[in-house]
């Protein structure tokens, strides 16, 4: 049932609350090591709003839609939750979350940083075929990294001109990368990464009352084309994740795009909307919704 303190889901959002004014992302300190197209590193803000604001801290944040984790990541580094659980699909990206967190970081790292990045040495990588799980997460990161927007979804074209005229390396901070992965690899105790469905974990969690999630899926309800451009894993029955959110007993903050049918659902399944604002990558100020049971912290 919607509450009292429901505010408007219709055009304009009317009385909805907002957050006006975009984050400034270099002030966001970074945990992935992808480049991550619908990144929430803009979100950061927003999201520890919420959860030092909920009533009791959850001792576990589950991630039913984790990418490149940039909200887990930033969960547990600074301390929010115990414990993190982060669930992905896509068997490229889980490839370089299971070597990361099984073992195999060091590895990758010093892999990461031995490698000598040119379009030549590109090509050749990604032309092999990974034999071994750790290898398909090096050419995933590989792949993150010089591909446009980081997009790993079939159709990508390698950056060109790039940063500063750099081309295909210019996003390429091998340093920067195998830091993060180790330091990632140094709290891997607190990281469950599964490759699977996150509607079913949401299922298997539900009842968990110590559990948050945080919910952000790709962004093609209503036929929406951008998230069917950007990942492999596209379809997905967003009825059924809004009727998820609302059987869970733990807290919930999803994200979407700003559409009538995401309002819809919303306002079916009486949950609070409202807008927070972000630069897209073309640096024009955009807005993105934001979706739970209670808005009043925003
Ligand atoms: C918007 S992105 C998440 C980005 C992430 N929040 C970040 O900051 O990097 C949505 C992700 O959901 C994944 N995905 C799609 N359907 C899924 C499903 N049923 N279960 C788990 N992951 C799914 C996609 O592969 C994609 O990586």
């Amino acid at each position: 049932m919607a509450s009292e303190r429901q505010i408007s889901l219709f055009p304009g959002l009317g009385d909805a609350r907002n957050v006006a004014k975009p984050t400034n992302v270099a002030s966001v300190p970074q945990y992935s090591p992808f480049r991550y197209p619908g990144g929430k590193t803009w979100f950061v803000p927003v999201f520890r709003r919420w959860i030092v604001s909920l009533p009791e801290r959850p001792a576990r944040l589950i991630e039913p839609f984790a990418g490149g984790g940039v909200i887990s990541l930033t969960a547990i580094m600074e301390g929010l939750v115990d414990q993190v659980v982060m669930v992905e699909l896509d068997e490229d990206v889980a490839a370089v979350w299971h070597t990361i967190l099984a073992g195999n970081a060091e590895w990758l790292a010093k892999r990461i940083l031995a490698f000598d990045i040119s379009v030549e040495t590109v090509q050749a990588e990604l032309a092999k075929k990974p034999g071994t799980i750790k290898e398909k997460g090096f050419q995933t990161i590989l792949r993150n990294r010089v591909l446009h927007g980081g997009i790993l979804a079939r159709g990508a074209s390698f950056i060109k001109k790039g940063e500063n005229g750099k081309g295909i390396a210019s996003r390429w901070y091998a340093k920067t990368l195998a830091r993060r992965i180790m330091r990632i690899a140094e709290i891997s105790d607190k990281i469950q990464f599964i490759h699977g469905d996150g509607l079913e974990i949401m299922v298997a969690a539900s009842e968990a009352p110590d559990a948050a999630f945080f919910v952000d899926p790709p962004y093609t309800a209503g036929g929406k084309r951008a998230g069917r451009r950007l990942y492999t894993h596209h379809e997905l029955d967003h009825p059924r994740l809004f009727s998820l959110c609302s059987q869970i007993q733990g807290p919930f903050l999803m994200t979407y795009d700003d559409t009538e049918e995401v309002k819809n659902l919303a306002a079916r399944f009486g949950f609070q909307a409202g807008h927070v604002a972000m630069k897209n990558t073309h640096h024009a100020t955009r807005h993105e919704l934001v979706i739970s049971s209670d808005l009043s912290w925003l």
